[in-house]
C-alpha cells in the first residue's frame, strides 16, 4: 500500500494565520519515517501551488471565494489523480476548506468504481454553514454544506456533480461548537452527529462502532480529521479552539477501531496551525494519532 502525501499550504478559509505552515510542520514531526515503520510506502508530492492569502473581508457572505475555489480544484485533481493510481491520498492541511476539494474527488472515484463512501467527520465543528448562516464568512466553516450542495456554484460544482455527496454517508464525530442557524440546517438535513455530550454518556468505543456501523467490503472510508476534534489541552495549534474535546485515550480509542475495520482508503489532517503552537506538539500529537489510525497497536494482534 502507498500513502500519497499531498501538501496543501494555504489559510485560505480560516479566521487566523498559519494553517499554511501545517504540512511541513507534520513532515517535521517525522509522518513519513512513521508511516513506513508500519510498511507502508510513502510518495510525498511535496506541496501543491495555489495563491496567496490576500487577507480580505467577507465578500457577499465569503472570504476569499475565488482562491479557495482555486486551491480545491487544484487538490481535487490531485487526490482523483492519486486513487486513480490505487495510492491512498494523505492531504496535509492547510485549513478544513479544503474537505471540499478533497471529498468531492474521493466521491467521484467512488462513482466512477462502484464504491459505496462512507465520509468520518473528525471535529470540533459541524462545518454546515453557508452564506446566510455563517457568523464569520470563512469558508472553513462550510465544507460539509458545500459538499451537499449548499453553496456557490463555483465550490458545488468542484468534481463535476452536485452535489458531490449526500449528508447520508456522513458522521461527525466530537462535536461541540455549532452556530445556531447552523445547528436548525444540520437537523433539517438529517446529518448524523455524535456530539461529545453522546461520547460523554455513551463511550468513545459505543460512538465509533455506531459511527462504523454498515460498512462492509464495498466500503470506501474517508477520514477528515480537522486537529480541532481533540481536546486543546492535548492540541493547543489550531485556530479554532474547543474545550472539552476528546481526550489523548479518546482519541487513541478512535483511531484504532477505524483502523480495526481496515476500510480507510483516503484521509485528511487539517487546520494544524504552527503559528500557535508550542514547539511543535500538536503536529506530534497528530502524527502519533495517525500511527494507530494505521494500526499501530501495543500487542500484537491477530490478522
Ligand atoms: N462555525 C464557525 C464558523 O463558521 C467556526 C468554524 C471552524 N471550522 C473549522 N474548520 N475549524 O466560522
Ligand atoms: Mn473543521
Ligand atoms: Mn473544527
Ligand atoms: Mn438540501
Amino acid at each position: 500500500q502507498t500513502v500519497q502525501l499531498i501538501g496543501v499550504p494555504t489559510d485560505i478559509g480560516a479566521g487566523a494565520r498559519g494553517a499554511s505552515m501545517g504540512p511541513e510542520a507534520l513532515r517535521v514531526a517525522g509522518l513519513a519515517a512513521v508511516l513506513e515503520s508500519h510498511d507502508l510506502q510513502v510518495h510525498d508530492i511535496g506541496n501543491l501551488p495555489g495563491p496567496a492569502n490576500p487577507w480580505l473581508p467577507p465578500d457577499q457572505g465569503y472570504r476569499h471565494l475565488k482562491e479557495v475555489e482555486q486551491w480545491n480544484q487544484t487538490l481535487h485533481d490531485a487526490v482523483h489523480a492519486a486513487l486513480a493510481r490505487d495510492h491512498l491520498p494523505m492531504v496535509l492541511g492547510g485549513d478544513h476548506c479544503l474537505g471540499i476539494g478533497s471529498i468531492s474527488a474521493v466521491a467521484r472515484h467512488c462513482r466512477e468504481t462502484g464504491k459505496t463512501l462512507r465520509v468520518l467527520w473528525l471535529d470540533a465543528h459541524a462545518d454546515f454553514n453557508t452564506a446566510e448562516l455563517t457568523p464569520s464568512g470563512n469558508v472553513h466553516g462550510m465544507p460539509v454544506a458545500v459538499l451537499c450542495g449548499h453553496g456557490p456554484k463555483e465550490l458545488t460544482g468542484i468534481g463535476g456533480t452536485t452535489p458531490a455527496i449526500s449528508p447520508s454517508v456522513v458522521r461527525q464525530i466530537g462535536i461541540r461548537s455549532v452556530d445556531e442557524g447552523e445547528k436548525r440546517f444540520v437537523h433539517k438535513h438529517g446529518l448524523e452527529v455524535f456530539d461529545m455530550r453522546y461520547i460523554d454518556e455513551k463511550g468513545m468505543r459505543h460512538t465509533m462502532e455506531q459511527a462504523l456501523a454498515g460498512m462492509d467490503d464495498n466500503t470506501h472510508l474517508h477520514v477528515s480529521f480537522d486537529v480541532d476534534f481533540l481536546d486543546p489541552e492535548i492540541a493547543p495549534g489550531v485556530g479554532t479552539t474547543v474545550p472539552g474535546g476528546p481526550t489523548y485515550r479518546e482519541a487513541q480509542l478512535c483511531m484504532e477501531m477505524i483502523a480495526d475495520t481496515g476500510r480507510m482508503a483516503s484521509m485528511d489532517v487539517m487546520e494544524l496551525n504552527p503559528a500557535l503552537d508550542v514547539r511543535n506538539r500538536t503536529a506530534l500529537v497528530a502524527v502519533d494519532l495517525i500511527e494507530s489510525l494505521f494500526g499501530k497497536s501495543t500487542l500484537m494482534r491477530k490478522g
